[in-house]
């Protein structure tokens, strides 16, 4: 998630939606009443394409927890491949350009001498990004980019954008490294342009199997409509008050139970955000769901606004086996004793991510200012 997406989301908050696992999770999402499924079509890609589809393939990043996934694009012409988290969380596509070098060193780069398309914008800017990929802390700045301002052609999923603006990284923070993907492509309602280009709705659909189900895997993000073989039942519509990936909360019910500061005391918003693994709650609320869990979970004062629990006693609590993935993230990097568990606090903001995302089919609706949720096809 980038800050100023996130600055976006603060400035006009007035409340929020929903948030919450199903079955083998442990907080429940509760819906707001809305429109129920207007669109349920697959719709095919341009015609441009016609031999290809308009779904990307998604690769998931941490096996076992399914906590980020990424697919491919390409850029240029002839086309250049590169890997991207699609992420609603930020608004503009970053790819590792050759003047990265070294700082790029394990990242596909962009070469423009190799692109008979490519045109510089001769514009620099720095981005910094709010949450990292994984579960490790964003402190300060130190999930940040140099970019350079370019356009080309672009391809995603067989939709094809002839001329499109985005960004080449020139210097990255080390944090970046050890990612198996080169770039992020923003997937903010801003993005309705790209669509409009590719000349189809602005809509899409993510899906995130996990590899131990059957067909598992291998998730999917459909643009230009949904892929209704990938969930169950209507997608269940809740409207986006402020322009970002954003719900206002109906409460917050942990093991089928809630209490007067999760049931919407305090109305806000939640980002909800495929850029980022854990999730991040004010402090008020992260607390109240962790009391309802275990009252093992403790905060881990090395990292402030982390929690955990003593790894010897992930097995008490009081779910499922699959729930200990959902809930650990693993040994502290310091203080390998506490498993760091995913719900972390932030400043003042509510933000879930894969965590939560992974146990729905989501459709974004950019046209419509709305979120979709359906339970899962498998
Ligand atoms: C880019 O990816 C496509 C699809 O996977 C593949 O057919 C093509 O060979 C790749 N191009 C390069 C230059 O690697
Ligand atoms: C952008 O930064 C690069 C170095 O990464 C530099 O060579 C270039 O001159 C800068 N361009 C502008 C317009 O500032
Ligand atoms: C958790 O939140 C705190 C406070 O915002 C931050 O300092 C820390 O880096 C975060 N940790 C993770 C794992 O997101
Ligand atoms: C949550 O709040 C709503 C309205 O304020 C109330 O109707 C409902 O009974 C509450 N739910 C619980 C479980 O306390």
């Amino acid at each position: 998630m980038l800050y100023s997406s996130l600055a976006l989301a603060l400035a006009v908050a007035t409340a929020a939606v929903a948030t919450a696992p199903h079955s083998d999770a442990k907080l429940t999402l509760s819906s707001i009443a809305s429109t129920p499924n207007a669109r349920r079509t697959r719709i095919a890609a341009s015609s441009a394409s016609p031999t290809s589809s308009d779904d990307v393939k998604l690769l998931d990043y941490f096996d076992g927890t399914d906590l980020q996934w990424y697919g491919q694009i390409s850029l240029g012409t002839p086309p250049q491949n590169f890997t991207v988290v699609f992420d609603t969380g930020s608004f503009s596509l970053e790819v590792p350009g050759i003047a990265c070098g070294a700082a790029c060193a394990k990242q596909r780069q962009f070469d423009p001498s190799k692109s008979s398309t490519f045109q510089d914008q001769f514009e620099n800017s720095t981005v910094t990004f709010g949450t990292g990929v994984g579960v490790d802390p964003v402190v300060g700045d130190n999930w940040e980019m140099d970019l350079a301002s370019v356009a080309d052609a672009l391809v995603v999923g067989g939709l094809s954008i002839p001329f499109g603006g985005f960004f080449l990284i020139t210097n990255q923070t080390p944090t970046f490294l050890p990612d198996p993907f080169d770039g992020i492509m923003g997937m903010s309602p801003d993005m309705g342009d790209f669509f409009t280009s590719a000349g189809v709705p602005a809509i899409f659909g993510m899906s995130f199997t996990p590899k131990g189900v059957k067909g598992g895997g291998a998730g999917e993000l459909t643009l230009g409509g949904v892929d209704t073989t990938k969930f169950k039942g209507p997608l269940l519509y809740s409207p986006t008050p402020d322009g970002a990936w954003t719900l206002r909360s109906q409460g917050i019910i942990v093991n089928g139970k809630t209490t007067s500061t999760l049931n919407n005391t305090d109305p806000s918003l939640f980002i909800f955000d495929s850029g980022t693994s854990n999730m991040l709650f004010v402090e008020e609320t992260a607390l109240a769901i962790y009391a309802m869990i275990s009252p093992d979970i403790v905060a881990n004062p090395d990292e402030p606004g982390t929690f955990g629990i003593a790894c010897s006693r992930i097995s008490t609590l009081p779910a499922v086996i699959s729930i200990h993935s959902e809930l650990s993230s693993g040994p502290f990097k310091n203080k390998p004793e506490l498993c760091q568990t995913l719900i972390n606090v932030s400043d003042g903001f509510n933000l879930v991510g894969l965590s939560l995302l992974k146990h729905y089919y989501s459709a974004f609706d950019i046209s419509g200012k709305r979120i979709g949720f359906a339970p899962n096809g498998f």
